[in-house]
């Protein structure tokens, strides 16, 4: 197999390699916008859950972080699924490693927990939950829980923290974080908002408590986007990873987005995310490598969460 890259526009290349490996390109709003101008669909945990289920392509090239890719293989045991870069990871999963999870719930068997894990967690993870939820549905999620069992939520505490605020239901909550988001201070926030008095801010839930007070909304990518342009303000401090500043540019095209002077104060890079770039696209397309593969019993026992998720959230 060739090593070399195609000396034509790589673009053309990967938009030829997708046609003959019948392959839908899937990018989550945080990918460059070159990768986010290619995709056939760009959105958030939700919808690309929704996109990846409903596909009849045989082939899906993710452009995401690993466990987002391995969500589309657990709805897809058939179909080839590939990630530009294997080591695209995510804080919040790494902070949740399922044989600490399963300890956990042995010497708590007593609690009887109902286990609701965010998305961004491995599969081992989500063998070991009762339902999935994104950011885009979390509080939904925890509102059909039942009521006689204390819930146990992992592994964003940030996210889990919001969503206890905004359900009144109490539950406990793993101590994970995404290293983004917490990089994020009130300081920082309070001085942007004191150069630009008239704007409004939205803000990602797994910012911690201290940022999302001062936000007038906090949602998930997706919803950022209906945000930005159903306001009537025309100044918005964007509080979240930086990819999404290229979504919302094209979605909401007349407002000010304010991401900090040099776009790191509001807005900063996930490492992870950037890992992927168009010419690692274009080389899993030629390759189908890396490819998504996990044992056929976790897969079974990670799909249930995740469809009743998506029956959930219809
Ligand atoms: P969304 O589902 O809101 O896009 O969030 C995914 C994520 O990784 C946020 O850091
Ligand atoms: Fe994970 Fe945070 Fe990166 Fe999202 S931004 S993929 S939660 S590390």
């Amino acid at each position: 197999m060739p090593t070399t890259l195609p000396s034509t526009d790589l673009r053309e290349e990967i938009l030829a390699l997708k046609k003959e490996r019948n392959a839908v390109i899937l990018a989550h709003n945080y990918q460059s916008g070159d990768i986010q101008d290619l995709a056939d669909y760009v959105g958030d945990s939700l919808g690309l859950s929704y996109r990846a289920k409903e596909t009849d392509a045989d082939v899906i090239a993710f452009c995401g972080v690993h466990f987002m890719a391995e969500t589309a293989k657990i709805v897809n045991p058939h179909k080839t699924v590939v990630l530009p870069d294997r080591d695209a990871g995510c804080s919040l999963e790494q902070s949740c490693p399922a044989d600490e999870l399963e300890g956990f719930l042995r010497e708590n068997a007593d609690r009887n927990y109902y286990v609701i894990a965010y998305i961004n967690c491995s599969a081992g993870v989500k063998a070991l939950s009762d339902v999935i939820c994104t950011s885009g549905n979390a509080v939904r999620i925890v509102e059909a829980a039942p009521d006689d069992r204390p819930i146990l939520f992992v592994p964003d505490q940030n996210l889990g923290e919001w969503v206890m605020s905004q359900t009144g239901r109490e539950m406990d909550l793993w101590q994970g974080a995404c290293y983004v988001h917490v990089e994020f201070t009130r300081e920082s926030i309070a001085r942007i908002k004191a150069q630009h008095p008239d704007a409004v801010v939205v803000a990602h839930p797994e910012c911690t408590s201290a940022v999302r007070l001062l936000a007038d909304e906090v949602c998930s990518t997706e919803k950022m986007v209906h945000f930005c342009r159903d306001t009537p303000a025309q100044n918005i401090i964007v509080v979240t990873e930086s990819g999404m500043l290229h979504r919302l540019r094209k979605e909401a095209p007349g407002k000010n987005l304010i991401a900090g002077p040099t776009d790191r104060c509001a807005c900063a890079d996930c490492r992870y995310m950037k890992m992927n770039t168009l010419e690692k696209l274009y080389r899993c397309l030629r390759d189908l490598t890396p490819e998504i593969v996990m044992p056929e019993e976790i897969r079974r026992r990670a799909e249930a969460p995740i469809l009743r998720m998506l029956e959930l959230s219809r």
